[in-house]
């Protein structure tokens, strides 16, 4: 399984560091098998030598340029990171990233080679709008999109489930996941107020590859109890 945490705008340079040294620790004294990654703000990246993978939650899609604010290729070439998160709720809806410049991403990153963690999910008026509405809303954010791209990952983020500790039903992830498998076989994670107390549920699901998470990730002792339940599901 794949097991994600995403640190947002949380944790300096140096207690990453940390984070990532007590996870590595973990990770070794474990024997953990499962794919972990762990995505940290842009200054807290850095070089890492160890079974977890890093990636960046955004990055422009150039080498380097007159881009304010942003990190271009070249960031990412100096720590060796090869993985980025892409459409994440927070960057369409807070940043407000259009899904041009989102597929502008994927296209860019894709032709590098780059394993993406590519993100969709619904904002709560939507879902309310039934099914076939919000079907058509997540379709939306598979244009310009590669689907069939063989490094990718699909995570599903209902917009109102995240940093809320609402989360839709064990079956409504289900039955979702089951209609998301249908556009692209990528594994598909599970991602919004995931926490040490559902994610045995949710890991257990049909069609549930993983999941991605981000408060409850934020203490390095509970992604590990997280990553240990996956463990313990497979073996
Ligand atoms: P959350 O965030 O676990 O805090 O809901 C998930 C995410 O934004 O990826």
């Amino acid at each position: 399984m794949i097991i994600a945490s995403n640190l947002k705008a949380n944790l300096t340079r140096v207690k990453t560091a940390e984070y990532l040294s007590e996870l590595e620790k973990f990770l070794s004294a474990k024997n953990i098998s499962q794919e972990v990654l762990v995505f940290p703000a842009s200054s807290s990246l850095d070089a890492h030598a160890g079974r977890a993978i890093i990636g960046a939650q955004n990055a422009y899609p150039a080498q380097n340029g007159a881009f304010t604010g942003e990190i271009g290729v070249e960031h990412l070439d100096e720590f060796g990171i090869k993985t980025i998160l892409i459409g994440h709720s927070e960057r369409r809806h807070v940043i407000g990233e259009s899904q041009k410049l989102i597929a502008q991403k994927f296209d860019f990153y894709s032709k590098l080679g780059f394993k993406i963690v590519y993100c969709i999910g619904e904002p709560l008026e939507v879902r309310k709008s039934g099914n076939e509405k919000m079907m058509h809303y997540l379709d939306a954010q598979y244009e310009g999109i590669d689907a069939n791209y063989e490094n990718l990952i699909i995570a599903y983020e209902p917009v109102w489930a995240i940093g809320t500790g609402l989360t839709p039903t064990l079956e409504e992830i289900e039955s979702l996941h089951a209609e998301l498998k249908k556009k692209s076989h990528a594994p598909l994670l599970y991602g919004g107020s995931v926490k040490i107390t559902n994610v045995k549920e949710v890991l257990a699901l049909d069609n549930v590859d993983g999941i991605l998470v981000g408060s409850a990730a934020l203490k390095v002792e509970d992604f590990c109890m997280m990553i240990e339940s996956a463990q313990n599901l497979e073996n």
